[in-house]
């Protein structure tokens, strides 16, 4: 069986993070979301990797590289999309790569906890045409929404307004070569996307066995600020601490800290879960839980939680607590000198300040 992750896409709503990188490289604890999707797969025993990349193709190869990293028969290929046309197109351009095998394929900016080894297992065994994991949700009009009678897949829309059911699509699917069919068949949609729901909705109204499955535990699609931080805080809350930085005697760690090489702590509290990548100083400052903060920044004078901060970036005397924040990197956000007493900002496009 092969793998395909789509990684193309614009990522319009996490800009301004998205000007500069690719969303699927957004780090949820200090790992890109897209390393989780690749991790699902090789634990599923799929070492044959496709990845259907667009306009931000230099950077997710640059971060993903050869595959090796995830062991030593693992595979990745690139796939250029030139336009992002849909999900039901990235399937069609990646025919070749997929040679008539089976394949999970899966969102590269969704993040599913319970992985995918058991799905994958009953794929491979009951061989249905497709398998699809649903999951209910508060906001079905955010997803492709499924309909179920007697247990059997009957509809399915694509964002609609008037959701006939809770059950959103989770964006990870199985399919064996039928799938081609299908979205060969269908037209664009209203969006002009080839979308992969009218292709599922060909493949159950010719006939064909799609088998629904309700996913247990979380899931997220990390398409929105909101959903990183979330996505952030239920990651975080698995990890096992480990100190393998310098914390002096005046600082205190508490819950579960991974402490990279290389970090400094001095006269500062650390409440995890929580995360502080390589290189990073921290000195006189609160880091309260679900808090990720990558390589290489510095948090002086500073209390921050429920945040993620990326590589590079700097948070100096900030006044009072920065809470559920995503900042990006290389930001500096300081204190300004007394007088005038006034803001001061250099904020890019689309970006977003929260003043109390
Ligand atoms: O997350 C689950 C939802 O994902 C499903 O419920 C929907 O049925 C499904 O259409 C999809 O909706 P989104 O609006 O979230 O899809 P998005 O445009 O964010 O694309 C999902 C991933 O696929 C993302 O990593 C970008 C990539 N992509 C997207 C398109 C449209 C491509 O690689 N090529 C494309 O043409």
């Amino acid at each position: 069986m092969k793998g395909l992750i789509l990684s193309g896409g614009k990522g319009t709503r996490l800009r301004p993070l998205t000007f500069t990188q690719a969303k699927q490289l957004v780090p949820v604890a200090n790992k890109p979301v897209l390393f989780y999707g690749i991790e699902a797969l090789v634990g599923a025993g799929i070492r044959d990797i496709g990845i259907i990349v667009g306009d931000t193709k230099a950077e997710i190869r640059e971060a993903v590289g050869d595959g090796r990293r995830w062991g030593d028969d693992v595979r990745v290929s690139y796939i250029d999309q030139p336009e992002p046309l849909g999900l039901a197109h990235a399937v069609l351009i990646a025919e070749e790569f997929l040679a008539g095998e089976p394949f999970v394929m899966y969102l590269g900016d969704n993040i599913l906890k319970s992985g995918i080894v058991s799905l994958v297992d009953s794929f491979r065994k009951r061989k249905p045409n497709a398998l699809i994991l649903l999951t209910p949700v508060p906001n079905p009009r955010m997803f492709g929404v499924a309909e179920l009678e007697n247990g059997k897949v009957v509809r399915l829309v694509e964002k609609p307004q008037e959701p006939k059911s809770n059950l959103a699509l989770v964006g990870v699917y199985m399919f064996d070569s039928h799938i081609f069919e299908a979205a060969k068949a269908i037209k664009p949609s209203r969006r002009n996307e080839l979308e992969i729901t009218d292709a599922i909705q060909f493949l159950v109204d010719s006939g064909y066995e799609v088998q629904p499955h309700l996913v247990s535990g979380w899931w997220k699609d990390t398409g929105k600020i909101e959903d990183i931080l979330e996505a952030n805080r239920l990651i975080l809350e698995t990890i096992s601490g480990a100190v393998l930085g310098a914390v002096d005697d005046a600082s205190r760690i508490s819950g579960e800290v991974i402490i990279e090489k290389g970090v400094s702590v001095r006269s500062s509290t650390i409440r995890g879960p929580a995360i502080i990548g390589a290189g990073t100083e921290i000195a006189d400052s609160y880091i309260g839980p679900f808090t990720s903060i990558q390589k290489n920044c510095r948090i002086i004078q500073t209390e921050i939680e429920h945040s993620i901060v990326l590589e590079g970036s700097e948070i100096v005397d900030v006044g009072s607590r920065i809470d559920e924040s995503l900042i990006g990197r290389e930001v500096r956000i300081y204190k300004c000198p007394p007088k005038p007493l006034a803001y001061r900002f250099m904020v890019g496009d689309k970006s977003e300040i929260g003043l109390k």
